[in-house]
């Protein structure tokens, strides 16, 4: 990095990217020094932002370029050429989740960051927001440790807007790899524990815009003993979304209302449930802003990298747990041979300027 700034080469200039360039502008300690994507409007548009910044065609062009990291904000499937071309650069890699569309081909984006040595960070810009860091705040404090756990998220999501990305509505399982991804490794998260056991059935409702299953319903089983019910769908049939989290605590209930916020607890006998004040926050800027921040610390050497490609690898297990649950109409114990074992993290103090 130079003088403390982290040169990105942005990869992928859609929807997502669009955030990102309002994150990295906003950051005296990010800049862009390269923009890539295969279509030359989008590299325009995204260059008419950034003026200093190189603009790429191809993944080839990146070994010329001075930078630090990689942002692949790609769709997941078929990243293996960017990851090899960060890796071959030596740039330290934050990929947007999910890493990949296939458990076996997101193992081999970590084992090649790993073999190469470079930092590989997945986007679980959820585990940021500040409800997140104050549920857990609440069981250490108010309510005690979550036994159970009912989680739903309704939406229906008009795949087609011109503002949001249009590869899910023909992607296997896209309501799983797209959405649940951030639902599934929020509950590693939140609960501090990794799941034993999962029992799911995915299905896509008649009037579902999307080609393969946008509803996922399942039955989760984590090592402490904790059991989560949880709902998810992108084909729910109202516009209103909806959205609720409540933890069974031993000593009452936490309630999350919104999925950046709205939070609330309530011990056993109380009348009402207690509002829990949380600081301001602008959705997907606050999130993706504190990720990178996090990011940046990790590869200065002052933390040890959180959500690695590793640490993403367990949540993807569950990704396809749930598959294999629903296609067998059976519950999947973890350590299922199907389902590729976890792996070490083996890079959790990256320090690629030391
Ligand atoms: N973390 C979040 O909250 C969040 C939100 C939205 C999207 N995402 C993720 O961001 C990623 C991108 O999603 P999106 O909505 O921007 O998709 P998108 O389809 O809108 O944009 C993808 C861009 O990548 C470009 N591209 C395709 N192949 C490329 C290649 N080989 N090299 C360089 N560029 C290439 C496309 O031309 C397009 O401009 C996905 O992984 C998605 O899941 C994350």
């Amino acid at each position: 990095m130079t003088g403390g700034v982290l040169r990105i080469v942005l990869v992928g200039l859609g929807a997502r990217s669009r955030y990102w360039l309002d994150v990295i502008e906003a950051d005296p300690e990010a800049c862009v020094v390269a923009l890539m994507d295969p279509v030359a409007e989008r590299r325009e548009a995204a260059g008419a932002r950034c003026p200093g910044a190189a603009l790429l065609a191809s993944l080839d062009e990146i070994a010329g370029i001075e930078a630090d990291a990689v942002l692949l904000a790609t769709p997941p499937g078929g990243r293996a050429a960017q990851i090899e071309a960060a890796c071959r650069a030596g740039l330290a890699i934050l990929a947007e989740k999910p890493l990949a569309d296939t458990l076996a081909e997101a193992a081999r984006h970590v084992a090649t960051a790993e073999a190469a040595g470079v930092p590989l960070m997945v986007g679980l810009n959820f585990r940021f927001l500040a409800v997140t860091e104050a549920t857990r705040r609440l069981f250490a404090s108010e309510v005690g440790r979550p036994a159970f756990s009912r989680f739903t998220y309704e939406r229906w999501r008009d795949g087609h807007q011109a503002h949001l990305n249009k590869y899910p509505l023909e992607m296997a399982q896209p309501m799983l790899w797209e959405q649940s991804i951030h639902h599934l490794d929020l509950l590693r998260h939140v609960y501090g524990a990794e799941p034993v056991r999962i029992y799911a059935r995915t299905f896509n409702p008649p009037w579902s815009m999307y080609r393969d299953d946008a509803n996922v319903s399942a039955l989760v089983t984590f090592g402490n003993g904790i059991e989560v019910n949880y709902q998810g769908t992108w084909a729910a049939n109202w516009r209103r979304p909806a959205f609720e989290w409540r933890h069974e605590c031993e000593r009452g209930v936490v309630l999350q209302r919104d999925q950046f916020g709205e939070l609330s607890f309530a011990r056993r006998d109380d009348e009402r449930e207690t509002a829990v004040p949380l600081p301001p926050y602008r959705q997907w800027i606050d999130d993706a802003a504190a990720l990178l921040i996090a990011f940046r610390r990790a590869l200065a050497g002052e933390t040890a990298l959180p959500c690695s490609g590793a640490d993403h690898l367990r949540s993807l297990r569950m990704v396809e747990a749930c598959i294999l649950s629903s296609r067998s109409g059976q519950a999947i114990p973890m350590d299922d041979p199907r389902l590729l074992p976890p792996v070490a993290d083996r890079m959790p103090h990256a320090n690629p300027t030391a």
